[in-house]
């Protein structure tokens, strides 16, 4: 089968590359608004993008309505978040908070998830996170030009809490311990618990 990308709507295009571009890991996103106001998002469009400087990408669509989300609005004006790794025992929780909410709601307290202060950033860390990195705003990039439908937020690592519970020793995480999810298409998820080994070519 082939299919004409440049002749697809955007909803086939999001079905086709979602349920192929697998899987996707979550960042799993607080923010604080103006107001004080905690609140927390998933998203999997989203990477690590380079080492020098320690950087992650998420890449944050308009609502239907063209509307930023609460996400976007508040990293644009606060210059931080701080972005957690789901596990398989957070799953629940992380689907919960995605519901969209009012500004001034925030999903901690509406899908009853407990925050603590972060060390760097003024955002919550989510407890019992395996890992949770702290990060500025190094950059915000609309996209596409002209007519931008996405920002595509560039997240400069500040800090990280790692979980002593899902580490081999103290320089290395044990892939079984950190138990993450990944998203596939649609509703459906993948864990990390499967994995090989392979011996890179000289
Ligand atoms: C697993 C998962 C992944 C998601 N990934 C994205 C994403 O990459 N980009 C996006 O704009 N929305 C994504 N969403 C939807 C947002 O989480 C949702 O729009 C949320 O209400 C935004 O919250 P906010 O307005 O508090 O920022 C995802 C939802 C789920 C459940």
């Amino acid at each position: 089968m082939r299919l004409d990308f440049t002749a697809l709507g955007a909803a086939e295009a999001y079905r086709w590359l979602t349920a192929t571009v697998t899987p996707r890991p979550i960042a799993w996103v607080s923010t604080r608004s103006a107001e004080g106001v905690d609140n927390l998002a998933p998203f999997s469009f989203f990477q690590v993008v380079c080492d020098a400087p320690p950087t992650l990408m998420l890449s944050i669509s308009l609502r239907d309505d063209g509307s930023r989300k609460d996400t976007l609005r508040n990293a644009e004006r606060s210059g931080e978040l701080v972005i957690q790794l789901v596990s398989k025992a957070q799953a629940e929780a992380m689907n919960a908070s995605s519901a969209m909410l009012p500004h001034d709601a925030s999903e901690f307290v509406q899908a009853g998830i407990a925050g603590v202060p972060a060390e760097r950033v003024a955002a919550l860390r989510v407890v019992g996170a395996p890992v949770a990195y702290e990060c500025r705003v190094a950059d915000i990039m609309p996209y596409p030009a002209g007519r931008p439908r996405h920002h595509l937020v560039f997240a400069e690592v500040l800090m990280a809490h790692v979980d002593d519970a899902v580490l081999a020793d103290p320089r290395h995480v044990a892939p079984a311990l950190l138990d993450l999810v990944g998203r596939l298409g649609g509703s459906l998820y993948a864990t990390t618990r499967d994995t090989f080994s392979m011996t890179r070519p000289r």
